[in-house]
């Protein structure tokens, strides 16, 4: 497959270090320090679906397509409000389509995911162009007054549109189940029967733990997978990485000896929106002309699970 088109949408609220010193006891430099985040955009009046159908469409004008011409959708999504129906099927009305979809949950690694299941279903002969789509609102997981939380999200929605082509040279997924060092439970409606104590807490997460799995994890996939395709670390323009912690890209560039040109990033303004965030930057980067055809690019994210995805793409629009 390959990518013909790319959208995003990000909430209008802007909210900055300095608003949230306001509530929490954090300091503008320490949020900087220890993560490069300044500001984070955040749902306040705007639903979740809507910044999804905003970034889809535009990926589909991209495209030079009709929501018509969208034969399958697959969307990677955590939480929204709806538990059911799939945040695909919503999105699939509100644009027109009239094509079957899925939701997948795979965290922070869930768009790369994505595009693997989409490259899959196009080499089947099942689907032609199938959006892609990572709608994520992060904020609303987490504890607004746990300072080690709540300052590392943002919220959005990034969208690709593929076919048929020759721009997806591999990837490499990973899962391991590490579910006490990042999850979030919410608890399910009650019956009469339930004898079990269930729990409903926010996003925990050992901020340290992820930090270095994070690392170590999404080094040795690109490692990998630059080896399987016979490529050196600069024959890459761009290494397009999870949107997490400026630190994390940081030290991941260095374990691949290249210098921060090689790592794009917008960290510093979006926060971590979890699987949008690699889908937001791909659009970023295309919208400000920075790819050019032949590009070689590698995708990679990982999240709760925990999970990586990583993948190696070629530039071809
Ligand atoms: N402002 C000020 N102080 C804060 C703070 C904040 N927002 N958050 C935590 N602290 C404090 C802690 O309470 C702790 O204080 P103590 O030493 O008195 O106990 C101190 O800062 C150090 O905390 P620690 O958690 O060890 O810091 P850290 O250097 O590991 O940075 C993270 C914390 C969360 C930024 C970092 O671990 C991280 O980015 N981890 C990966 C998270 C991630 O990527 N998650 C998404 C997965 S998809």
């Amino acid at each position: 497959m390959k990518i013909i088109g790319t959208g995003r949408a990000h909430p209008a609220k802007v909210v900055t270090n300095a608003m949230l010193e306001e509530f929490l006891d954090t300091s503008n430099k320490w949020i900087v320090e220890r993560t490069g985040i300044s500001e984070r955009k955040l749902i306040t009046n705007e639903r979740l679906e809507e910044l999804a159908v905003k970034a889809s469409l535009l990926a589909i004008e991209d495209a030079g397509l009709k929501p018509k011409d969208i034969d399958y959708i697959i969307c990677s999504n955590v939480v929204n409000e709806y538990i059911t129906p799939s945040l695909s099927c919503i999105v699939q009305g509100a644009i027109g389509a009239k094509c079957a979809c899925v939701d997948v949950n795979v965290a922070c690694a869930g768009f790369v995911y994505a595009l693997d299941m989409a490259d899959d279903r196009i080499k089947c002969g099942k689907a032609k162009n199938i959006l892609v789509l990572a709608a994520e609102e992060p904020t609303r997981m987490v504890d607004w007054s746990d300072r080690a939380t709540c300052v590392l999200f943002g919220d959005g929605a990034g969208a690709v549109v593929v076919t048929e082509g020759e721009g997806y040279m591999g990837s490499r997924l990973s899962a391991v189940s590490m579910t006490d060092s990042l999850h979030y439970m919410r608890c399910l409606e009650p019956t009469p029967y339930i004898t079990k104590e269930e729990l409903s807490a926010p996003m925990y997460m050992n901020g340290r733990q992820v930090f270095k799995t994070a690392v170590m994890l999404s080094s040795r996939d690109i490692k990998a997978l630059l080896a399987d395709e016979g490529l050196a670390p600069e024959d890459i323009k761009y290494y397009i990485l999870h949107q997490a912690n400026m630190r994390i890209i940081e030290a991941v560039a260095n374990h691949m000896e290249l210098d921060m040109s090689y790592f794009p990033h917008n960290v510093e303004y979006c926060g971590n929106t979890s699987s949008a965030s690699v889908a937001l930057l791909l659009d970023e980067l295309h919208r400000a002309g920075k790819l050019q055809r032949g590009d070689k690019l590698i995708l990679s994210a990982f999240g709760a699970g925990f999970t990586t995805g990583t993948c190696l793409i070629e530039w071809t629009k």
